[in-house]
């Protein structure tokens, strides 16, 4: 299933709120969408930057149709504000995409006790999309994307209920694969979630394989320079077509949930968009919906769709 984003229709008339949306990922991410005439919530959490990016690509894309929303993803009540925010001014949502993240930072906690890394990147997105899932339209155009990585194959390569916050053992690198093993359970989770509500939104993951952008600002600066003169040409791709598998996700017809996207080329760093692989540990269900519990109790969230069709299970 090759995808041409030529070929897809306009989306005019539909919403989409994208997380870190000021740089890298997220402002490829709004570029294509701004390009199919989708009106986008920039959802970043530092307006100077916010402004700056949404001037640039106002500058890029002609008539885009762009809105600036603070959140900062390692609060909670600020999300809860952000939803509020949202709410008051809209009342339906088309696209969610759960992009911002942080990587390999020093260890710290959130506003609300989580380690950083699982904070920002799940929990936060966690909690956002259970406050704004009931605003979607219920149609397979509805879509809900999560951001995962290579990364979530590796450390143990298992969520460690234990320890979730790392607070007996920190390792950057294992706290960065743990929560985006959790945004890719919790992917898989919410689309079992959406059917078992008889629901069409779809919760659809992606990564976009290796590309240089600000993720790698905890890293010191002549190691990002020795991967940038050596072997990064070889391992990366620029932003514009790591954000294609992101685009995919939310915008390709085809796109069914569950789906996990990433580039095609070796070892799935570059290329192509296309399906990616998932360790066999992202999709045990079990854990999956042990994760879930623990997340709802640790946002304080809990949400029921009302339930469109009766969806039995052997
Ligand atoms: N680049 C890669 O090779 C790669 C590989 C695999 C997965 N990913 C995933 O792709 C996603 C995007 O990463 P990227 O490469 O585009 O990184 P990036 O260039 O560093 O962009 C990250 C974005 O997230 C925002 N952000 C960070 N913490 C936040 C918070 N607490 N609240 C709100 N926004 C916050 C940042 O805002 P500020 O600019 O204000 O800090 C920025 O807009 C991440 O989920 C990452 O894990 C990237």
């Amino acid at each position: 299933m090759a995808f041409d984003l030529e070929h897809i229709p306009s989306q005019a008339g539909k919403t989409a709120i994208v997380t870190g949306a000021n740089t890298g990922l997220g402002y490829e991410t709004v570029i294509n969408l701004a390009k199919k005439n989708c009106k986008v919530i920039m959802a970043c959490r530092h307006p100077d930057r916010a402004e700056h990016a949404k001037a640039d690509i106002e500058a890029k894309v002609p008539g885009a149709n762009l809105e600036i929303l603070l959140i900062d993803l390692s609060d909670l009540s600020s999300v809860r504000a952000f939803a509020q925010a949202f709410r008051q001014q809209y009342d339906r949502l088309d696209l969610l995409i759960n992009n911002a993240g942080i990587m390999w930072p020093p260890y710290a906690l959130t506003v609300d006790g989580f380690e950083s890394q699982m904070g920002t990147n799940y929990l936060g997105h966690f909690l956002l999309t259970m406050l704004l899932l009931d605003l979607m339209p219920d149609t397979p155009e509805s879509r809900v994307v999560s951001l995962s990585s290579n990364a979530h194959k590796l450390g143990s390569g298992a969520i460690n209920f234990d320890d979730l916050h790392s607070e007996q053992n920190y390792s950057k690198t294992g706290a960065y694969a743990q929560s985006k093993l959790a945004c890719l359970m919790f992917g898989n989770e919410l689309q079992r979630w959406l059917a078992n509500a008889g629901k069409q939104i779809r919760s659809i993951t992606a990564h976009p394989g290796v590309s240089n952008t600000e993720l790698a600002r905890h890293m010191p600066q002549y190691q990002i320079d020795l991967i940038q003169y050596t072997i990064g040409p070889l391992l990366c791709h620029p932003p514009a077509q790591a954000a294609m598998p992101i685009v995919m996700a939310a915008l390709d017809p085809e796109a069914q949930g569950g789906e996990y996207f990433g580039p095609q080329g070796f070892l799935e760093m570059k290329g192509q968009p296309g399906r990616a692989t998932q360790s066999d540990y992202a999709q045990n269900q079990a854990a999956a919906e042990h994760l879930w519990d623990v997340s709802e109790q640790l946002t304080e969230s809990t949400f029921a769709l009302p339930q469109t069709q009766a969806v039995t299970t052997p």
